[in-house]
Order: C-alpha cells, then sequence, then structure tokens
C-alpha cells in the first residue's frame, strides 16, 4: 500500500476514533424561580447573545456534535456557566451579583460575546442600544469602577 493511502486511512480511523471520546454537552435542569430576572428588552438580548454559554439553556448546534470542534464549544459552555450562570442566577449572594454585574458591565464593551462565537453567529452581536440597555439594568456606576483600587481588570 503507499505511504498516501496508509495516512489517508490512519487519519479516517483517527477522526473517528476522537468521536468516541465523551463530552459533557447536557442542559442541566435548574429550578426556573433561580432564572435571572430583567425587563424583557434586557432578558432578551441576553437570551440572544449571551444563554449559549452562560445558562443551562444551550442551544448545540450540529457541528458542535464534531469533535474536535465540540470540545472546544463544550468547553466555553462549561468555563462560561462556571463564571456566570442566568439560569441559577438566584444561587448568588447579594456580593457575588454585583461582582457580577460590574464584570457583565466591563464585559458587554468589547469581550463578550466571545469573537468566534459571533462569527458564527452574527445575530448575538451587541449594538451600542443592545450593550447601554445592559449596562442600565446592571445599574453599576461606571466611576465607581474606575474608582476602585481592586476592580477586574481586562
Ligand atoms: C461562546 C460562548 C460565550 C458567549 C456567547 C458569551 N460568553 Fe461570556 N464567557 C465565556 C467564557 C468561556 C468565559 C470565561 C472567560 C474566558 O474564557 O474568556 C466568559 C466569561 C464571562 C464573564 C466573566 C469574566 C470576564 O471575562 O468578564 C462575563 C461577565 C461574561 N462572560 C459575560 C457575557 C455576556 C454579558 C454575554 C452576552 C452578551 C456573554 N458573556 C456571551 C463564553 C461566552
Amino acid at each position: 500500500m503507499s505511504v498516501g493511502k496508509t495516512l489517508g486511512i490512519f487519519f479516517l480511523v483517527a477522526i473517528v476514533a476522537i468521536q468516541l471520546i465523551p463530552v459533557d454537552m447536557s442542559n442541566p435542569k435548574s429550578d426556573p424561580s433561580l432564572e435571572v430576572k430583567a425587563p424583557a428588552e434586557v432578558k432578551a438580548i441576553l437570551e440572544r447573545s449571551c444563554y449559549d454559554c452562560h445558562s443551562n439553556k444551550t442551544h448545540w448546534p450540529w457541528y458542535s456534535h464534531i469533535a474536535p470542534i465540540k470540545w472546544f464549544i463544550a468547553r466555553d459552555v462549561k468555563v462560561g456557566r462556571q463564571w456566570l450562570n442566568f439560569s441559577e442566577w438566584e444561587k448568588y449572594d447579594d456580593k457575588r451579583k454585583k461582582k457580577l454585574k460590574e464584570m457583565i458591565f466591563t464585559a458587554v464593551g468589547l469581550a463578550m460575546p466571545l469573537g468566534m462565537y459571533v462569527k458564527a453567529h452574527p445575530y448575538a452581536k451587541l449594538t451600542p442600544k443592545d450593550r447601554d440597555l445592559i449596562r442600565s439594568w446592571t445599574g453599576v456606576n461606571p466611576e465607581e469602577i474606575m474608582n476602585n483600587p481592586k476592580r477586574h481588570l481586562y
């Protein structure tokens, strides 16, 4: 058999084999009363642009079932939920909520949603109006963040 053919078969087997590696892509059940409460227009933006990674209501597209892409997607969802989970918002105490709102205030400036995600989901991109609506929902005073020496840096 030629080297090319051997390599070809090798890659085919490898691609099939990596599909078998288990990856957690579940949407855990959570009590609806724990869900974040926000005015309908703000909630709609969060659902549209953030929920795929920051809630238990992730929409898993077909390509999210194919390795190796699914490893990266599952990692973003896992880490995203660890940071901030809008489906379990009421589990956070007041101090944590305040901190998270400060982070959200900053994150919507540029960092979030993640760039790769926006490329695949152009509708998720925040308009300046979306950003302002989210920011006013957080109730954060930007001067307070700027003057806080312990502020979260990006
Ligand atoms: C494609 C998945 C994805 C989407 C969509 C997404 N995030 Fe994130 N988010 C992450 C990940 C992953 C992290 C963890 C930090 C990192 O890896 O950059 C994170 C971290 C955060 C953090 C905490 C840490 C930080 O960097 O500020 C906040 C706040 C945040 N996201 C807010 C949002 C908001 C608000 C939206 C919607 C406008 C959003 N994210 C959309 C994946 C996502």
